[in-house]
């Protein structure tokens, strides 16, 4: 027998070629071709092919329209739709409009061939005699076709409330029933909630809830079985209180061995019952609603777990980010610091002359001379001068520490003494709270006295008008922890991460250089310490310097 005539609508070329040669060519189908929707219409009329091959978007006819003309013109030729991926949507309005397929360009062989079978198969059993008998059969292919194209919507559209609607739109359209719907298990209440629905009326679609105890739906959630009930003419069915049918048809959505949601199907006027047939088409629709709920909620996992992952670099990005700045820290202090030394030394020596010089002349000025007083001041401010000056070389010099074995608490009152002639007149009350089993450490004592001195002295200037001075020393694990806390006026937050930068002052011109916290970071950094710095603007300022412990030397130390 000479095989179906397929009518080709395509405008490419390539596409046409591949379908002919490769496809209908090879397995005996004569064809004939078009590359515009409305040629291929007219030739459809004419020659009335078996079949119809036609691309979604034809120039001058789309698919779709051709499948409309076909429909006014009651001409009942099977088409296969072809489509670019991503026009699913479009392709299922085609199945609605009577198209036996949908392919995705670009397709495999194996694939168009499956897909013209399946749309000839109607034609061939009617040619073989039984046809008009069994119109049933022809209402099954069709059935097929759409549970086929829902299938395929599943998998390919990700909007998962876009495949329920299209679930229960086609559930209405197989079984031909009034309205329909899908409910899920809310796992909370253990309530029916209404997720998608077709026709019900706008009363309960809007926050449609039912109890699992009281309901037709709860039934089959309880026992996991479909149920299908039809009434005599007069009768109703209660699916909740104040909602009453003629037949229904409820089959559970099952993932597992858990019903997750019931898929219903209602006649509320006619009293057309329900067949079995119903039963297993909506048992179908049921199964692909719970791949797609369970696709989405996996998608929303992968999510979920991306996000994390997401979190977990921005972390370790802002961890990266924090130790950059503290190397930058380092940097600045180091470039600075060579700049600084060169400088220095330039300045010393005109200093020393001038200093020099004013001393000179006032031992010879007798004491009421009047240049006596602003040669005094000369001398004053040359050796301030050469102090700031001698700031900057300690703390250019990258000297490493000459480490002794140090007590700590004894340092710290020693330098408390040296300062003692500067802070006496500050009504400031010094509390020590010293750890008299602090262990000595390698340290340089000189340095770290400097330290001390920078910290204390800031911490007197910021409480001029008196205050506590709590200083504590403790062991922390390997650590050696000293703290001073001082009760004055804070750093304002803008500032805290600018105290260590060399030159940064709040103070006026005269009272502060702005070097002691970076000179201080500079030494504690040498000895492989940290500082740390607290401080709320009004209530006062802590400052804490970790020194690490050698345990070489804590074990010797008590021979
Ligand atoms: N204990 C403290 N209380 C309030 N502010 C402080 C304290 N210690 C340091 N600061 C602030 O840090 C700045 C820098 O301190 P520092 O480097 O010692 O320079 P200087 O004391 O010469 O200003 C100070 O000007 C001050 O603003
Ligand atoms: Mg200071």
């Amino acid at each position: 027998m000479a095989r179906e005539q397929v009518l080709v609508i395509d405008e490419k070329k390539d596409a046409v070629q591949l379908i002919t040669e490769s496809v209908l060519r090879p397995h005996g189908y004569s064809y004939i071709v078009a590359n515009n929707g409305e040629d291929g219409f007219r030739l459809a009329l004419e020659k009335e092919p078996d079949l119809i091959i036609t691309d979604l978007r034809t120039p001058r006819m789309s698919g779709l329209e051709i499948l409309e003309a076909l429909q006014a013109e009651r001409r009942d030729i099977p088409v296969i739709l072809m489509a670019l991926h991503g026009s699913e949507e479009m392709a299922i309005q085609a199945f609605r409009l009577g198209a036996k397929d949908y392919i995705i360009k670009p397709f495999k062989v194996r694939a168009m061939l499956e897909a013209i079978d399946r749309a000839l198969a109607e034609e061939r059993l009617m040619s073989k005699g039984m046809g008009d008998v069994d119109q049933q059969l022809e209402r099954r292919v069709k059935e097929m076709n759409i549970l086929y194209g829902v299938g395929k919507s599943v998998t390919s559209l990700l909007d998962l409330e876009k495949v329920l609607n299209r679930i229960v739109e086609a559930a209405v359209f197989v079984t031909g029933a009034e309205e329909g719907s899908l409910l899920l298990v809310d796992k909370h209440t253990g309530e029916l909630y209404l997720r998608a629905a077709r026709n019900l009326g706008e009363k309960f679609a809007r926050g449609f809830r039912l109890k699992v105890e009281h309901s037709i739906a709860g039934k089959v959630v309880k026992t996991g079985k479909p149920i299908l009930q039809s009434t005599q003419d007069e009768e109703t069915l209660k699916v909740k209180t104040g909602y009453l049918v003629k037949s229904l048809v409820n089959v559970p959505l099952k993932a597992k061995n858990e019903v997750i949601g019931v898929l219903t199907v209602n006649n509320k006027i006619s009293s057309n019952p329900f067949t079995d047939n119903d039963v297993h088409l909506l048992s179908a629709l049921a199964d692909y609603a719970t791949i797609a709920i369970v696709n989405a909620q996996l998608y929303e996992e992968t999510k979920h777990w991306s996000e994390e992952l997401e979190r977990k670099v921005e972390e370790r990005t802002q961890e990266l980010r924090a130790a950059q700045e503290q190397l930058l820290q380092s940097e600045k202090l180091a470039s600075i610091g060579q700049l600084a030394a060169g400088v220095a030394h330039e300045i010393n020596n005109p200093m020393g002359v001038i200093l020099g010089f004013a001393q000179g002349i006032l031992k010879t000025l007798p004491d009421d001379d009047p240049l006596k007083k602003p040669l005094t001041t000369m001398e004053k401010e040359s050796l301030r001068c050469k102090r700031i000056v001698q700031n900057l070389l300690d703390f250019a010099r990258h000297s490493e520490p000459t480490p002794h074995l140090t007590n700590i608490n004894e340092l710290i009152d020693a330098s408390c003494d040296l300062i003692e002639h500067q802070t006496s007149l500050q009504n400031v009350k010094l509390v020590k709270n010293y750890d008299p089993a602090l262990p000595p450490i390698m340290a340089d004592p000189n340095q770290l006295q400097q330290v001390f001195i920078n910290i204390m002295l800031n911490a007197y200037q910021a409480m001029p008008d008196g205050g506590t001075l709590y200083i504590t020393t403790k062991t922390v694990g390997s650590e050696l922890q000293v703290t001073f806390a001082d009760t004055g006026k804070g750093i304002p937050p803008e500032n805290v991460q600018n105290i260590f930068d060399p030159f940064f002052t709040t103070k006026e011109v005269g009272e502060g250089t702005g070097l002691g916290l970076s000179v201080s970071y500079g030494i504690i950094k040498a000895h492989s310490g940290d500082i740390e710095v607290e401080s709320q603007v009004g209530k006062g300022t802590t400052f804490v310097i970790k020194l690490p412990l050698d345990k070489s030397e804590g074990d010797e130390s008590q021979d």
